[in-house]
């Protein structure tokens, strides 16, 4: 095992799964070839043909282990799809929830503290969330994995500095040449640097789940929306195909939007992390990696060398 690494993986750096196909088999087989863990994001719904297909496609494109982050569809239609050398890790927001995972039996946990992107239900930073759960895990051999706000080798070792053993990503990976998001959202990832956290997307679909977005001026125009209204209703502002599915993305829904949308891209939700303004260029996903390892331990080794 290579330096920091967990459940058997090169390096102790995951990818988050990102929705609803953002994460696909060219991202996921790009960050596992560097020495990282990808996770797919499988679809919404039960597509079996499909998503044995997805796997099949990522395992053409890696002799490396992956991971299948399976959404709304059924855990079971997932561990059969992926047969053998299965490992559990859910993510969490807070203690209530680690708790329940390790009591679960899993097999690594992924702390995931208020600045992330995306769906975020947890309230506290994850310097404070994080260390709370090391504290609670103790002396069990359950990985600890920390998600929300980093895209660089300083989060990286702040991270390590908390007590996790990993990091997962979700925004730095977004803006990677082999992630499926629309080219406007990713260079809108590497143009802003502010977010929100709101409840305004996807209510229909999603109720009471909020989650962090790009500040857009679309965003800015609608944030204000009376809370009894939601993406049912709205007119249709794009289509797109994710998955096996043609969909239209209603205004205010939920849907990021992936490289085949079309229609009013600048009025779809944009999720990103807290510190998507750090991010000042689309890179290769293993490039990613690479500079969050090497730059970790030079960081290490030039700037807390003589601490000791
Ligand atoms: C575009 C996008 C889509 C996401 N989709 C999912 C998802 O489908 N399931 C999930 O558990 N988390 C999802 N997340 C959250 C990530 O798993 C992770 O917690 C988060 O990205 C970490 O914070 P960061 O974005 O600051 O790195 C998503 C995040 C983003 C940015």
């Amino acid at each position: 095992m290579g330096w920091r690494g967990i459940l058997g993986f090169e390096y102790g750096i995951v990818q988050a799964p990102l929705g609803a196909d953002i994460s696909g088999p060219e991202l996921v087989a790009a960050v596992a070839n560097a020495g990282g863990l990808g996770f797919l994001r499988a679809p919404d719904w039960e597509s079996p043909d499909y998503l044995k297909e997805l796997i099949r496609k990522t395992r053409s494109l890696t002799k490396k282990p992956f991971g299948v982050y399976w959404g709304e569809c059924s855990e079971e239609l997932v561990l059969k799809a992926h047969q053998s050398g299965v490992k559990i890790v859910p993510q969490v927001g807070s203690l209530e929830e680690a708790k329940k995972a390790i009591h679960a039996g899993v097999d690594a946990i992924i702390v995931q503290g208020h600045e992330a992107g995306g769906h975020v239900i947890g309230q506290d930073a994850l310097i404070s969330l994080l260390p709370k759960v090391v504290d609670l895990v103790g002396d069990r051999d359950i990985p600890l994995i920390a998600a929300g706000g980093i895209v660089d080798a300083r989060g990286y070792v702040a991270a390590l500095a908390l007590g996790a053993q990993g990091i997962c990503l979700g925004t730095r990976f977004l803006a990677t040449e082999e992630s499926h998001a629309h080219p406007a959202y990713k260079r809108k990832v590497v143009e802003y640097d502010a977010t929100e956290y709101t409840d305004v997307f996807g209510r229909a679909r999603w109720p009471d789940a909020p989650h962090r977005v790009l500040h857009t001026p679309f965003f800015n125009d609608c944030k204000y929306i009376p809370a009894d209204q939601n993406e049912a209703g709205q007119p249709v502002i794009g289509c797109a195909i994710i998955h096996d599915r043609e969909i239209e993305i209603h205004r205010l829904a939920g849907v990021v939007p992936n490289a085949t949308t079309t229609g009013d891209i600048e009025s779809m939700v944009m999720y990103a992390g807290q510190s998507v303004g750090l991010i000042k260029e689309i890179l290769p996903a293993g490039e990613v990696v690479k500079r969050l390892v090497e730059g970790a331990q030079l960081l290490i080794k030039n700037k807390f060398s003589d601490i000791l």
